[in-house]
């Protein structure tokens, strides 16, 4: 079976909403495909299965590792691997070197890189070149440093114009779609119908084309803290923690391993 491509996913516009989730390896590939348009793999995979504070230090290595890893369980959603942090933001070209070793060593269909105005430039150079870029406005994490926090935007105008323009910006650019993340839903709404490629939105209200989240937040392996804008469909930190209690209890009143789970001496046929 063909995968999804990323025109595919730009024609959904105005008919279906588009499925999206991040993906980082191969069996979660293998369990989300079937029931996704779209498969990220988000920088978030640094803080999520790495445990780093930020996207900030996650590298070109870790994205390529990880997109290799998705490719393999995945035959019908689109594979998007995002540029991280410092591969893409120097020059267009930097970005376009960057792009082509993904695109060549994993397979995928195409990269995501966050940014408005000043991202144009750079995303019609890859797409002119044969790059299917996805842009990402909004709240941007890779620019946590400059923006002081990670907090939804669109409560004051000169918020609201910056990301209007950007949404413009981005969405002439020549990009496939666009991700937009924590907004109010006015401008969610407004952005959507301002541009003519469909915008995914985490944290960005169900007046978006498609939506996105991060699997894992909305499988339940984080039980500290759960944003707003995640729902939470199943426990997986709960299903662990229960059956790493089963497994310790079984282990150390000796039942576990029993017989079915242990190898004899098989006797020889005759
Ligand atoms: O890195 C990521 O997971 C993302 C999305 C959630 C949009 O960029
Ligand atoms: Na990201």
């Amino acid at each position: 079976q063909k995968r999804l491509t990323p025109s595919r996913i730009q024609s959904m516009k105005g008919s279906a909403p588009i499925v999206c989730l991040t993906a980082y390896t191969t069996p979660m590939a293998r369990a989300l495909d079937a029931h996704c348009d779209l498969l990220l793999v988000g920088d978030s995979v640094g803080m999520v299965l790495y445990g780093l504070p930020s996207t900030i230090s996650v590298t070109l290595d870790m994205m390529i590792a990880h997109g290799q890893a998705v490719m393999r369980g995945v035959t019908r959603a689109c594979v998007i691997v995002d540029l991280p942090f410092g591969s893409y933001q120097e020059s267009k070209e930097q970005a376009f070197r960057s792009a082509v070793r993904i695109m060549q060593e994993t397979g995928c269909d195409g990269v995501k890189l966050e940014g408005g105005e000043e991202m144009v430039e750079t995303i019609a150079f890859l797409t002119t070149r044969g790059v299917p870029v996805c842009g990402h406005i909004g709240l941007m994490p890779q620019q946590v440093h400059t923006a002081g926090s990670y907090r939804s935007l669109g409560h004051c105008e000169s918020e609201t114009a910056k990301i209007r323009r950007d949404a413009r910006a981005v969405g002439g650019s020549g990009a496939f779609a666009v991700v937009i993340e924590g907004m109010v839903e006015p401008l969610a709404r407004e952005v959507t119908a301002a541009v003519h490629v469909p915008t995914i939105g985490i944290g960005a209200s169900p007046a978006c084309d498609g939506q996105i989240l991060v699997a894992d937040d909305m499988l339940g392996m984080f039980t500290d803290f759960t944003p707003k804008f995640v729902k939470r469909y199943a426990g997986l930190a709960q299903a662990i923690d229960d059956a790493a209690s089963a497994y310790a209890d079984d282990v150390r009143n000796h039942r576990f391993p029993g017989k079915e789970h242990t190898f004899e001496i098989r006797t020889p046929p005759g």
